[in-house]
């Protein structure tokens, strides 16, 4: 955003964003104590330095994740994860939103963990994986020393794109010809194609990263602007690149759109645009964010059902995080009435999620943030849970809305 845009945004406050504004530093200060208690009932594997480095213990080393209610434990997973990343990066948020030294130390504590991903070319998450991680360290430390980690990554999941499609494998191994599986959330990851392909000056990160989102576009969302979960494409001689089979992955069928499917187009499409300034992705942010905000069964505070064909069930708490965050960048790009509908939408959505409906008291969720969260219904895994993904985007989401309100 320009300066320029900054101070109008600020000076013309809306009576929510000046509730939301008189919120911060309480949120955040919640937020960091809650943090606090977390890292401190989370128990890392000892490793020496060298170990770490040379990846040697990789496959015995864990990350906080979640909150097991049955045991009212810390839900700890392998640093394979594909949410391994969210944890060191809410660490970052928080530092970034207190100043809170010890904070920045504990996000380098777990993200340095996750070196060995820089390898990783089992599925596409190395990208959320490493910057959420390191792509803050570097940012927020204002080093490189990290610079070479996240252009290895970039190499390894550009090991998964295949030309013939022009699409990277989001699931599965490289060279299965029996299936192709593409999903929406890996719209997330090509932002770190972007960044290796402006730090290294190879371009073919950036071609990778263009081609994946244009074919995308074409193939994975209804005409209303509804996302489809999982796409099986064709690789058979005659049909390579046309799409075999729909399935419902974790949405509740292949006629209704996951919430957060949606949410990681909406975000997703926004990133693109920023990083490409292709007129056709804020075009498709647009038309992503319309059918979510603009669908019938979206309730009156914002927070998707887990579904949008799911109205009456749970909420997702993520899917609502991750929109309000992706809504502010897309709102200044856009600009004007809409952008602003956009943005009051996002300020409404992270009223929400700081309100007691969603924020969490004492250890009732392990310190975690937002209630409410729904990781993967139809696998019955995940329900009504926090989910340490829906944090980071939460904690981003009121980063931004800072930044945009700090001028005045
Ligand atoms: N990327 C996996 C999920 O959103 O559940």
């Amino acid at each position: 955003m320009t300066l320029t845009l900054a101070l109008m945004v600020a000076a013309i406050l809306t009576p929510q964003e000046t509730e939301l504004k008189a919120k911060l530093p309480d949120i955040f200060a919640k937020s960091a104590a809650h943090y606090r208690a977390l890292d401190a009932a989370a128990t890392p594997l000892a490793v020496s330095e060298k170990d770490l480095w040379e990846g040697r213990e990789a496959s015995r080393l864990q990350a906080p994740h979640g909150f097991k209610r049955a045991t009212g434990k810390l839900d700890m997973r392998s640093i394979y994860w594909w949410t391994s990343g969210h944890y060191p990066g809410s660490l970052w948020y928080l530092y970034e939103a207190t100043g809170d030294t010890t904070l920045r130390d504990r996000a380098v504590f777990w993200t340095e963990r996750l070196a060995p991903n820089q390898t990783a070319d089992t599925n596409h998450d190395v990208g959320f994986i490493t910057y959420c991680s390191f792509g803050n360290a570097r940012r927020l430390l204002k080093t490189d020393k990290y610079d070479a980690i996240l252009c290895k990554t970039a190499e390894t999941l550009a090991s998964r794109y295949e030309p013939a499609l022009g699409l990277i494998r989001s699931w599965g191994r490289i060279g299965d010809k029996k299936s192709f599986l593409v999903i929406p959330d890996n719209m997330m990851n090509l932002e770190l194609l972007e960044f290796a392909s402006k730090k290294s000056g190879d371009p073919r990160f950036d071609k990778i990263a263009r081609s994946h989102a244009t074919k995308t576009m074409a193939n994975h969302f209804r005409d209303d602007g509804g996302t489809y979960h999982v796409l099986n494409y064709d690789q058979r001689p005659g049909f390579v690149g046309s799409v075999q089979e729909i399935r419902r992955g974790q949405g509740l069928s292949c006629r209704t759109a996951w919430s957060r499917g949606q949410s990681w187009a909406i975000y997703g499409y926004t990133m693109m645009y920023r990083e490409t300034r292709d007129p056709a992705y804020l075009a498709f942010a647009q038309k992503v964010t319309d059918y979510a905000m603009n669908h019938p069964n979206m309730p009156e505070d914002g927070i998707p059902y887990w579904d949008f064909g799911a109205p009456g069930e749970e909420r997702d708490s993520s899917a609502g995080s991750i929109m309000a965050s992706g809504l502010l960048e897309l709102a200044d790009f856009v600009g004007g009435e809409k952008g602003a509908a956009y943005r009051a939408f996002a300020v409404r959505q992270m009223l929400s999620l700081a309100s007691p409906a969603y924020f969490s008291e004492g250890d009732e969720i392990g310190h975690f943030l937002l209630k409410h969260g729904v990781g993967h219904k139809p696998g019955a895994s995940e329900i009504d849970t926090p989910l340490d993904y829906g944090d980071y985007y939460f904690l981003e989401a009121l980063l931004r809305f800072r930044n945009s309100v700090s001028k005045d």
